[in-house]
């Protein structure tokens, strides 16, 4: 049984990755409703947060019923940090998480992120006096090191442990090969077969089958598994893992009834939440994903990630069930 302190997480959590523009509100509600047993909101900038700036507290909502859920945050600075977890903890998440693993520019150049990982003693101090500046259980997402050359993710993992996280992800890359080759899960295996560790471990990265999902359980023998971009437009797939763990058989992929269905309900959901305007905006990117691999759909993916409207959105959906319902 899988346990961030004291929050049960069942055997083998499935995991929703954080992911920036992707896991909002309405779409970690569906991932929840399909099958996933922990969510985590985007990564929020301290600096942001503190600053007020709208599009950093909008990311701080939460549904109750997606529970449980950790909000995620990213900085360097320590006062920023601590403040940011006082802002944080109103918001009631179940859990607090540190991005001490984002590879991009914009974060790393200014020490957040994976930068952080050139630094240990610094990301070992930053998360003990977050720790303990909270009640909240506070755990890690980060990567497997820097480089090739510099991993130490053993030992990272257990003095993070130490200083008092509750419970460890790792995306099994460098942030030098940002989300280039294949991620690899022996790295991963080897901070869980510590013998002094016992704080869950979450493998990340290229779980994209139910097969690999099985794989992270039973070869490598993780306490979860956290799924990024396999769920984005496909938010059955934690069914479909969960499915295929327990009985060995795959589950039958959504049909275009289905898909129709839950992309309205997107849309619905994103235009209740961010008002109609940015609601379409911001789920365009998602309600194409809905439709990958049906063959000649360019034209309705045209026309939904133009529509300007709900209404209009709904009008091209339906017009897609009529079209495709066959397949
Ligand atoms: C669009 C996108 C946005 C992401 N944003 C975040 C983020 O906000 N915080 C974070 O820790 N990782 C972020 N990631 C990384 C994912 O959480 C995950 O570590 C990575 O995609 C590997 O897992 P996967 O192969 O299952 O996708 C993002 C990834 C993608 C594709």
């Amino acid at each position: 049984m899988a346990k961030i302190k004291n929050i049960d997480l069942g055997e083998f959590p499935l995991l929703l990755a954080p992911m920036e523009d992707v896991s909002d509100p309405p779409f970690r509600k569906l991932c929840k409703e399909y099958g996933a047993d922990v969510v985590y909101t985007e990564f929020i900038s301290s600096e942001g947060l503190i600053r007020d700036a709208k599009k950093s507290t909008q990311k701080l909502d939460i549904y109750e019923n997606e529970r449980p859920v950790g909000i995620q945050i990213f900085g360097h600075n320590l006062e920023s940090m601590l403040r940011t977890v006082e802002i944080v903890a109103a918001s009631k998440p179940d859990f607090i998480d540190i991005n001490f693993g984002c590879p991009v520019k914009k974060v790393v150049s200014k020490g957040a992120g994976a930068a952080i990982l050139k630094d240990v003693p610094k990301m070992v101090s930053l998360s003990e006096a977050m720790v303990k500046h909270t009640d909240l259980p506070i755990t890690v997402k980060t990567r497997l090191g820097w480089d090739h050359d510099s991993i130490r993710i053993i030992e990272v993992a257990e003095r993070l442990q130490d200083v008092g996280i509750a419970a460890i992800a790792i995306h099994g890359r460098t942030r030098a090969q940002m989300y280039k080759g294949d991620a690899v899960w022996e790295p991963i295996a080897d901070v869980k077969n510590n013998p002094r560790m016992h704080i869950p471990v979450f493998a990340n990265g290229d779980i994209n089958t139910p097969e690999k999902a099985k794989l992270i359980r039973d070869e490598f023998g993780l306490d979860g598994a956290m799924i990024g971009r396999a769920s984005i437009g496909n938010p059955w797939f934690f069914n479909e893992v969960k499915h295929f763990l327990q009985t060995g058989a795959h589950l039958a992929k959504p049909n275009i009834e289905e898909r129709v269905k839950v992309a309205k309900r997107h849309v619905e959901m994103a235009t209740a939440w961010n008002g109609d305007i940015v609601g379409v905006l911001e789920t365009r990117r998602h309600y194409a994903n809905y439709f990958k691999a049906i063959p000649n759909f360019k034209e309705y993916r045209m026309k939904l990630v133009t529509a300007p409207s709900k209404e209009v959105v709904f009008q091209v959906l339906n017009q897609i069930l009529d079209q495709f319902s066959h397949l």
